[in-house]
């Protein structure tokens, strides 16, 4: 059975005082025998802040991308190695932000989830298609071959990766997929990794795009939609506990 798991992507927001205020409230709101995890992916200045604030509690915490490299010259990167000293549990990699806003590539992507298991940390792998792609009919291939990218790469260490679901056009624009589209792309997903063995087949297959408390429960519901990654929602205490416990 996959885990059942949210997690808050801030995305470039916060600051020391707010981030304060946004940790306490989720460490006082989430219940430590939750059946769900939670877990909230910070910029990198503030993993200690995530560390400080959260350690000994049920909720875990994570980085939003990290370096392919081990070390070296690569000034402004960021190695796993480093992320994993702040005890961090989850790394996103390939969001689409990254992939379009910084050039990423499914290789790039793929070495980072490399970089992040070697480290001792779980990938969240995000894949989505753009509307143009889906328009014309390539949705599924898209994310598939996103997928494919990254298997590729580490072969059956996929079974220890996270997968989020993120159509790029439902990306902060307040235009979720529909429980039925997610559920289709989710079940081609699922059955993708299905070819991988079971554990592979048991990732936990995360939606992301607009998800707010008024559309989880739905979403959540689907079959194969085992929680999600949540964006602008996860930088108010009450929204974002309010979709994790939806
Ligand atoms: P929004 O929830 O703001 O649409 O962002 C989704 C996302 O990109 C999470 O990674």
């Amino acid at each position: 059975m996959p885990g059942k798991l949210v997690v808050g992507n801030w995305k470039m927001n916060g600051d020391l005082r707010h981030n304060d205020a946004l940790l306490a409230g989720l460490r006082a709101g989430w219940p430590v025998r939750a059946t769900r995890e939670i877990s909230v992916c910070v910029p990198f200045p503030y993993l200690w802040q995530a560390q400080a604030a959260l350690s000994g509690s049920a909720i875990s915490w994570g980085a939003q991308n990290v370096s392919e490299h081990a070390h070296g010259a690569y000034t402004g990167e960021v190695a796993a190695s480093m992320i994993a000293e702040f005890g961090c549990r989850y790394v996103i990699v390939g969001h689409s932000e990254r992939r379009t806003l910084y050039g990423e590539t499914d290789a790039m992507v793929a070495a980072k989830a490399g970089a992040t298991l070697q480290a001792g940390m779980t990938p969240i792998v995000c894949v989505g298609e753009s509307w143009a792609e889906r328009e014309s009919g390539a949705g599924e291939s898209v994310v598939v071959r996103q997928l494919d990218a990254v298997v590729s790469r580490i072969g059956g260490r996929i079974a220890e990766t996270v997968v989020a679901y993120e159509p790029v056009w439902a990306i902060g624009t307040g235009r979720s997929a529909t429980p039925e589209l997610a559920q289709a792309v989710h079940e081609v997903l699922r059955k993708r990794l299905r070819e991988h063995g079971e554990a592979a087949g048991n990732v936990s297959l995360l939606y992301g795009g607009s998800v707010k408390a008024g559309n989880a429960k739905a979403l959540f519901a689907c079959a194969d939609i085992d929680g999600g990654l949540i964006g602008g929602a996860s930088l108010n205490v009450d929204e974002f506990l309010a979709i994790a416990g939806a």
